[in-house]
């Protein structure tokens, strides 16, 4: 699976190789970036490896509500360290709250190219985005590791619900659904795989180029592979904000309460079970 290929420019704005390229990330909703060279992923790496330890004291952060903390997931292989941006400055070390800075960056990056290709006027961007492409909104920062003593799928199939999915996956088992078959999506040193998800293709339906939120999967892992590593960051809506829908003269054809647009896809992920 050859998957486009883009990079972050010298101002910060997000480039593909060829319009063609573009064009098929935002149909597949799903590519590379190359890892930017400000970036540092190695020490983000070494710490996401460091918390599995039997004596990390991250195995000790409490849990706020379902999505926050030291977590193992239950219908499924992972297990992980999930933070809100608000908590990184509390829990994260200095180096990994920068990490996650850098993240906010490369979201808010992709995020405004999409609105940018999308021809929806730049004044709206904001207030279609719940504030998110302006450093706002909800970003979560994750470090995954998955636990191979269960016989399940790494991780079920389904579409992230936020803007932009951000993976640094140490190891291969990413995998997407085209056309009903699911596909390898291989790991490319010195890349990041960045996917849609489907809060961003709704604000985008009635705009000139909307953006698809693909399904994905995670094959599951053995206790004969390596261990899979992943860095996983969500630039996501505000749970209690609200999304709306313009079309490229400005005007508001649609919205939707986050929390009712997540509970339309929570009934429709359990189709997948
Ligand atoms: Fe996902």
């Amino acid at each position: 699976m050859n998957l486009p290929i883009a990079f972050i420019d010298e101002a910060n704005k997000l480039v593909f190789e060829s319009s063609k390229d573009q064009v098929r990330a935002w149909e597949l909703g799903i590519f590379y970036l190359k890892v930017p060279s400000w970036l540092d992923l190695k020490a983000a790496r070494c710490f996401g490896q460091e918390i599995l330890k039997a004596d990390s004291p991250y195995r000790d952060i409490p849990q706020y509500g379902d999505l926050e903390g030291f977590i193992s997931l239950e219908n499924n292989q992972q297990t992980k360290l999930a933070l809100r941006r608000h908590r990184w400055d509390e829990h994260y070390p200095t180096e990994i709250t920068q990490f996650g800075r850098q993240l906010d960056d490369i979201g808010v990056a992709v995020i405004r190219e999409v609105f940018r290709q999308s021809g929806i006027p730049e004044e709206l961007w904001t207030e279609a985005s719940g504030g998110y492409s302006s450093g706002q909104g909800t970003a979560f920062l994750n470090f995954v590791h998955y636990d191979t003593a269960h016989p399940d799928l790494g991780l079920r199939p389904h579409t992230d619900y936020g803007f932009v999915t951000i993976l640094d996956a140490t190891s291969p088992g990413l995998q997407i659904e085209l056309e009903g078959q699911f596909c390898d999506v291989p790991v490319l040193d010195g890349h990041l795989v960045i996917n849609f998800g489907e809060a961003l293709n709704f604000i985008t339906q009635h705009s000139n180029r909307s953006v698809a939120a693909i399904v994905h999967r995670v094959t599951s892992q053995t206790s004969s592979n390596p261990v899979r590593h992943g860095i996983v960051y969500f630039a996501n809506p505000d749970l209690d904000g609200a999304l709306k829908q313009f079309d490229v003269q400005g005007r508001e054809v649609g919205s939707s309460s986050v929390g009712d647009l997540f509970t339309l896809l929570e009934q429709k992920l359990t189709n997948y079970k």
